[in-house]
C-alpha cells in the first residue's frame, strides 16, 4: 500500500500549486510526437484544477547539459497539453526567477503556467537547495507526480520537499502501487520478458526476476550478448563485448534456479537478419538452436550451415518466428507478465504496412499478451521503446498497466528506494 500522503489527503482549494510532471517526450520537427506522459498527467491536473488551484508545472526534458538549448524547450508541450485539457495553459521561458514571477502574478484560479526546462540550470541535477527554494517561491504545496524521474535525486524531486509541504498525484501513486503490488504478490505463473540495449542497465532487474518469477524470457539487442556468451556468431550485431562475463553469470544464475525449482529461462533461438537497417533491404531467417530448420526457399529440406549462421555482415534485428511463437506460448501459461524492452528494431516503419520489418516478435508477444490466442494474462508494461511502440501502435489502452517510467519502473521493480518517493510527506505525518 502506497504510505505517502497524496493530494487528496490535503487541502489543495484555491492554493498555488507546484506540480512536478514528467514531459520529457520525444519531440520530432518541434512537434511531440508521443504525448501519452502528458495525457497520464490529466487527472491529477484535472482534479487540482476542480478545486480552483492556480498550477505552475516543472519539467525536464532531455538531457541538455545544463544550459538553455532550444531543441529541448518545452514550449511545444505546452499547446499540446491545452488541447488536451481544454484549459489556458501559459508559457514561462524559464523555471525560476522574474520571468515566472510575472507571470504567475497574471495566473487565475483553474489555469496553468508550464515552466521551461528545469535542466537549463545545472543546480536541478545538482539538487541544490537555493534553486530548490526558488522553485519554490510562490507555491503553497509541492505536488510530486513525474514518476519517471522520481528514481533521480534532482532539487524538482528531493530538494523541493524541503522547502514545501509536499504530496504525491495520482499517477505516481497508480505507478507505484501496481508495479510494488505486482513485484510483491504476482498472480502466478510469473513471466518477465526484457529487452533493450545493455545489460548492465537492467542487470538489477534480471536477477531479481530470476530469482522471482516463473520464466524469464530476453530479446531484443541485449541477447545478442548473451548469444557471445554462447559462443554463437552475431555478425555485426549491436551487442556490448565487455558485458559478455555478465552474461555468462546471468546464464549460469538461471540454470542454477532451475536445479532449484521450475523454472525456465529462454534466449532467442532463431533471429531476422539483415545486413542494414532499411526497410527495402532483404531479410532472412537464421537459426542457430539447429541446422535442419528450413528457410522459406529450401523448406522442408535441410539448409546448409550457412543459412544458419549469421554472416560477417549481416545483424540481428529481431528474434525470429521460432523464439517468437515460443514466448508467445509461454505467456499463454502465465497469469502476470511484465514486460520490458522490445525484441527488435521496432523503430523502422515498414514501406507498406502498420508493421515495421523487424517488429515481428514483438507483435507475436503483443498478440499473445491481448488473449489473441485464447488467454489474456494480466500485463504490465515498461521502458520508453516498448511503450513508445505500443503507443504508435494505437494499443496503450488495451493492457492492464503500461508505465510512464523508464528507469523509474526498473528501479522500483528491481525493490530500490527511489528518492522522489521517499521525500514526500508521510500518510502518517501532520501535512495539511
Ligand atoms: C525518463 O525518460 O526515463 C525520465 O524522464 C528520466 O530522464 P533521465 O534519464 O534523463 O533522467
Amino acid at each position: 500500500m502506497f504510505k505517502k500522503k497524496t493530494i487528496e489527503d490535503v487541502d489543495c482549494q484555491n492554493k498555488t500549486i507546484l506540480v512536478r510532471v514528467d514531459y520529457n517526450v520525444p519531440i520530432k520537427d518541434g512537434k511531440v510526437a508521443d504525448d501519452y506522459r502528458i495525457k497520464q498527467s490529466l487527472p491529477t491536473l484535472k482534479y487540482l484544477l476542480e478545486k480552483k488551484a492556480r498550477l505552475i508545472l516543472i519539467s525536464h526534458l532531455g538531457r541538455p547539459e545544463g544550459r538553455p538549448d532550444a531543441k529541448f524547450s518545452l514550449k511545444p508541450v505546452a499547446a499540446v497539453l491545452a488541447g488536451l485539457i481544454d484549459v489556458k495553459v501559459e508559457f514561462a521561458a524559464d523555471c525560476v526567477g522574474p520571468l515566472v514571477e510575472e507571470k504567475l502574478n497574471q495566473l487565475k484560479p483553474g489555469q496553468i503556467l508550464l515552466c521551461e526546462n528545469l535542466r537549463f540550470h545545472p543546480e536541478e541535477e545538482k539538487n541544490d537547495e537555493g534553486f530548490a527554494k526558488n522553485l519554490a517561491i510562490g507555491s503553497e504545496l509541492f505536488v510530486q507526480d513525474g514518476f519517471g524521474v522520481v528514481h533521480r535525486a534532482h532539487a524538482s524531486t528531493e530538494a523541493i520537499t524541503h522547502f514545501l509541504p509536499s504530496v504525491s498525484g495520482f499517477l505516481l501513486k497508480k505507478e507505484v502501487d501496481t508495479i510494488t503490488d505486482v513485484m510483491s504478490k504476482p498472480k502466478r505463473p510469473l513471466m518477465a520478458i526484457i529487452g533493450g540495449a545493455k545489460i548492465a542497465d537492467k542487470l538489477d532487474l534480471l536477477k531479481k526476476f530470476i530469482s522471482l518469477a516463473d520464466v524469464v524470457a530476453v530479446g531484443g539487442a541485449m541477447a545478442n550478448t548473451f548469444l557471445l556468451a554462447q559462443n554463437v556468431d552475431i555478425g555485426k550485431s549491436l551487442a556490448d563485448r565487455n558485458e559478455v562475463p555478465l552474461a555468462r553469470d546471468i546464464i549460469e544464475a538461471g540454470e542454477a534456479e532451475a536445479t532449484k525449482r521450475r523454472f525456465v529461462f529462454i534466449l532467442p533461438h532463431d533471429a531476422v537478419v539483415s545486413s542494414s537497417v532499411d526497410p527495402a533491404a532483404p531479410t532472412r531467417i537464421v537459426d542457430w538452436s539447429s541446422h535442419v530448420v528450413a528457410d522459406v526457399e529450401n523448406y522442408p529440406k535441410r539448409v546448409p550451415r550457412s543459412a544458419s549462421e549469421v554472416a560477417a555482415n549481416e545483424m540481428i534485428l529481431d528474434i525470429g518466428p521460432f523464439s517468437g511463437s515460443f514466448i508467445a506460448g509461454s505467456i499463454q501459461l502465465c497469469d502476470t507478465v511484465v514486460w520490458n524492452g522490445t525484441m527488435g528494431v521496432t523503430e523502422t516503419e515498414s514501406l507498406q504496412g502498420p508493421i515495421g520489418p523487424y517488429a515481428h516478435g514483438s507483435e507475436l508477444i503483443i498478440e499473445s499478451l491481448l488473449g489473441q490466442f485464447g488467454h489474456r494474462p494480466f500485463s504490465l508494461l515498461g521502458g520508453g521503446d516498448t511503450s513508445g511502440y505500443i503507443e504508435s501502435r494505437g494499443l496503450i489502452d488495451q493492457f492492464n498497466h503500461v508505465s510512464t517510467g523508464g528507469g523509474a519502473s526498473l528501479e522500483l521493480m528491481a525493490g530500490r528506494k527511489l528518492p522522489g518517493v521517499e521525500a514526500l510527506a508521510n500518510k502518517s505525518s501532520k501535512v495539511q
